[in-house]
């Protein structure tokens, strides 16, 4: 056996240890009857067992079998499924439990192919009743298994990426036992829930301490590596182009915003446009986008031109609004975005 192989080994005797010492006693785990398997999967979808706990008690008791909840009136069934949520969930599983009645026999389909194929039933839940249920070699993956995988093998692939699912998926399937797959499953789900938990876990009383890269490197921190998707934010700048004696006002911008250091112009909405013109700013009908990491840019130009005997007072009201009269042939000297650029390539500057 190589390396590779008795690394993974001990991780599953470890999980598996470790989980026959701290099991939790649900109800489903009594049982190997896929219709309940099933109901308690669904159920436990979007909800925490100690809310889901008395549902599923509901639900076994009111329904038996997958033959008493396809002969139900739907309606019903959303009564009793009444403050989970998600009832979509609740509908899905009545319309299986129909579809299996009258299609299949009432015979529960017994792959993880075929039960992939029933709506509401994705590739965790269908690893979850093959295995619990059918003794099927396919292993959960979901946010806990991401976690308790990325610290103790020190996986450093980001969780939020696409080929996440894929890689912890290929790692958890090398990991599961062929002899017990639904305990290690059960182990894997009730580990990250309880003791490889995502803020503090107490590694201090962790089984796998020794073997763990992330607590051996002091990562545990760290790992997974979740990486936000930032938000990108639309804004729009409106900016007056005030021109006076082939001279233009400009504005150095500060820190704190985009661009610190670079030159623009006055946005409309903050500038109090200077010694009360009464001719209003002339809108160009051009608008002009770019794109930064964190907002997408729309900008729009209005021109005023000043008469040119109200040159000094143009000149001091920008002193005290801390704007900049630049003679035209000074603007090629300014630093600027790349969106001003492009503005004053099309004014032929
Ligand atoms: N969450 C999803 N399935 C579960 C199960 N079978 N036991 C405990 N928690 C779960
Ligand atoms: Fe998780 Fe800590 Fe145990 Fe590593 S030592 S598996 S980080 S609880």
């Amino acid at each position: 056996m190589n390396l590779k192989n008795t690394e993974n080994q001990a991780f599953s005797n470890l999980i598996i240890s470790w989980y026959r010492e701290n099991p939790r006693e649900l109800p489903w785990r009594e049982t190997s009857d896929p219709y309940k398997i099933w109901l308690s999967e669904i159920i436990l979808q979007q909800t925490r067992v100690a809310q889901g706990l008395p549902y599923y008690y509901a639900f076994v008791n009111a329904y038996p079998t997958v033959k008493d909840l396809a002969l139900a009136p739907e309606s019903d069934v959303l009564r009793l499924w009444q403050g989970l949520g998600y009832y979509s969930r609740a509908r899905n599983l009545h319309f299986c439990a129909k579809l299996i009645w009258h299609e299949h026999g009432g015979r529960f389909p017994s792959t993880y192919d075929a039960l992939l194929q029933l709506k509401g039933i994705g590739s965790y839940t269908a690893a979850a009743i093959s295995s619990f249920a059918f003794g099927e070699v396919k292993a959960v993956v979901d946010g806990n298994v991401f976690r308790v995988l990325a610290r103790y093998f020190g996986i450093e692939t980001d969780i939020a990426s696409g080929k996440a699912k894929k890689e912890f998926e290929t790692l958890a399937n090398e990991l599961i036992p062929k002899e017990n797959p639904g305990e290690f499953n059960q182990a894997m789900m009730d580990f990250g829930a309880r003791l490889c938990v995502p803020k503090n876990p107490d590694c201090s009383t962790c089984p796998l301490q020794t073997s763990c890269f992330a607590y051996k490197n002091g990562l545990v921190g760290q790992l997974p590596v979740k990486i936000k998707k930032t938000k990108v934010k639309d804004r729009t700048l409106d900016y007056v182009v005030i021109k006076c004696r082939e001279h233009w006002v400009w504005k150095k911008r500060g820190t704190g915003d985009i661009w610190t250091g670079l030159h623009d112009f006055p946005l409309i909405e903050t500038a109090p446009l200077p010694l009360g013109e009464k001719e209003k700013p002339q809108p160009l009908p051009k608008k002009y986008r770019h794109i930064l990491s964190h907002q997408r840019l729309t900008a729009s130009f209005s021109e005023l031109e000043i008469p040119a005997e109200k040159f000094p007072e143009l000149s001091q009201w920008c002193e005290k609004e801390g704007f900049m009269l630049v003679a035209e042939k000074e603007i090629e000297y300014l630093a600027k975005p790349k969106l001003i650029v492009n503005f004053l390539n099309d004014q032929g500057i």
